[in-house]
């Protein structure tokens, strides 16, 4: 059976998926998309101390739009949390960041993370970044759920016109 824990996970993530779709419908730039992605993430998601994007851009991750303290702006593929969910296209789901060997620490506070990768036509584009100050905060729930919300994010944006300049 359910715990009342878990059927809260469960609905805490109904409503947000609602909410993602409803908050991205009818704009289709990355920067505004994302920006209000995470915006809704750092309201939604109890216990978290950072949340936001990377995006692949010249073969590293650069930081995108985010909730939270200053973060390292670039961070090479396969380094850190972020970069192994990158080189592995895997789901990083790091109940304590202390224990994972070259665990990038922008924020002090952080301990323990959650890290989904980004698809547009079926490649890896970037990923999306959870912290939070509470040891074995996510659990694998979250990152199914997390998956599911990074599908509407993908789908919300136009990641071609993301570099044009015209
Ligand atoms: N901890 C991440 C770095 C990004 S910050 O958490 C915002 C990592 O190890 O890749």
């Amino acid at each position: 059976m359910e715990s009342e824990l878990q059927s809260n996970q469960k609905e805490i993530y109904t409503l947000l998926q609602k909410q993602m779709e409803a908050v991205l419908e009818g704009e289709h730039h990355v920067i505004p998309n994302l920006a209000n992605a995470s915006a809704l993430l750092n309201e939604a998601l109890g216990d978290i101390n950072w949340v936001g994007f990377y995006l692949l851009h010249q073969n590293e991750l650069l930081l995108g739009p985010f909730q939270g303290r200053l973060a390292c702006v670039h961070i090479a593929v396969g380094k850190g949390v972020c970069g192994t969910a990158v080189s592995k296209d895997e789901v990083q789901l790091v109940r304590d960041v202390h224990q994972f060997p070259g665990h990038i620490a922008c924020d002090s506070a952080s301990n323990s993370e959650v890290v989904v990768p980004l698809h547009w036509q079926g490649k890896i584009i970037g990923v999306l970044d959870i912290d939070s100050p509470i040891l074995n905060r996510f659990d694998e729930t979250d990152a199914c759920e997390l998956e599911q919300l990074a599908k509407i994010i993908e789908h919300s944006c136009d990641w071609d016109e993301l570099y044009v300049t015209a």
